[in-house]
């Protein structure tokens, strides 16, 4: 129970790499509470918590509203841990083709709201003497792929807040980390699948890995093991991490 008596806050936990990370979290000892916008998911991500379900908590809250993230924030004398996970892949298409509604939107949720988010979280964590930051990254962070302009620019964008936050934080015991889960069977592949348009939409499913194992690993980067890692990009598929967390070693 290495997270005992810690709180964390799971943006987009009612689905994937975000639900499983809610139930590592709270295998390891900590109370969570989680977000997503439909509320049916919501409840079912509850309802599949177990015997955990005393310590996990489900809110409906859009990761790009301020005001009820200031709600969230607010509440138990803010968290200690924050995941920012909430995220979407779309639009998919080549630049000259996109609705520029849907790219600026994708900004809006997958780096816009991740900033949101840690901003609120600092504040609560400086208060407490620290805390830690995990911000879900991607491969498409580092390397442009066809039909993902939006989501490439969201990624890197992140992958610099992340490395910002360490420069000006790290040093108040607010440990950060970029963390890219790898190719992983969830919601979000599938519509990647049905697109086509690049590799990664070509890898069949039965190669992609379980979402336990980001999961697990999101749960380990917020422990005392994993501070030596602060401030850096860090990604599922390096051996080094794996051992240390406990997975398997990949085929
Ligand atoms: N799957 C992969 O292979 C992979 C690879 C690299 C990086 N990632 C990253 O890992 C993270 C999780 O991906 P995933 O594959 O688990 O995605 P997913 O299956 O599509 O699940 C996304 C989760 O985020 C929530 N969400 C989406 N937009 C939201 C919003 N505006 N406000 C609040 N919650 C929102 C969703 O719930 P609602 O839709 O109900 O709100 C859902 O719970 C993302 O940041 C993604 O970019 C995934």
């Amino acid at each position: 129970m290495t997270l005992a008596g810690r709180t964390a806050l799971v943006t987009g936990g009612s689905r994937g790499i975000g639900l499983a990370a809610v139930r590592a979290l709270a295998a390891a000892g900590a109370r969570v509470t989680f977000t997503g916008r439909d509320g049916a998911a919501v409840a079912a991500a509850l309802e599949g918590q177990g015997s955990a379900a005393g310590t996990v908590e489900g809110r409906v809250c859009d990761v790009t509203d301020r005001a009820g993230m200031e709600r969230l924030a607010g509440t138990g004398g803010g968290f200690d841990i924050l995941i920012n996970n909430a995220g979407i892949i779309g639009p998919i298409g080549r630049i000259a083709e996109v609705a520029v509604a849907d790219w600026a939107r994708n900004i809006e949720v997958n780096l816009i709201a991740a900033f949101h988010a840690a901003q609120l979280a600092i504040r609560g964590m400086l208060q407490k003497g620290g805390g830690v930051i995990v911000n879900l990254s991607s491969g498409a962070a580092h390397r442009p792929l066809e039909g993902w302009s939006a989501y490439c620019a969201g990624k890197a964008g992140l992958a610099m807040l992340t490395r910002q936050i360490h420069e000006e934080y790290g040093g108040q015991g607010i440990r950060v980390f970029g963390f890219a889960p790898g190719v992983v069977d969830t919601d979000m592949q599938g519509a990647i699948r049905a697109s086509g348009i690049n590799p990664v939409s070509r890898i069949p499913r039965e190669n992609l890995r379980p979402a336990d194992e980001p999961g697990r690993a999101i749960a380990w980067l917020c422990t005392p093991a994993a501070a030596g890692l602060a401030g850096q990009e860090l990604d599922i598929r390096d051996p080094a991490l794996r051992a240390a967390v406990g997975l398997e070693a990949l085929p």
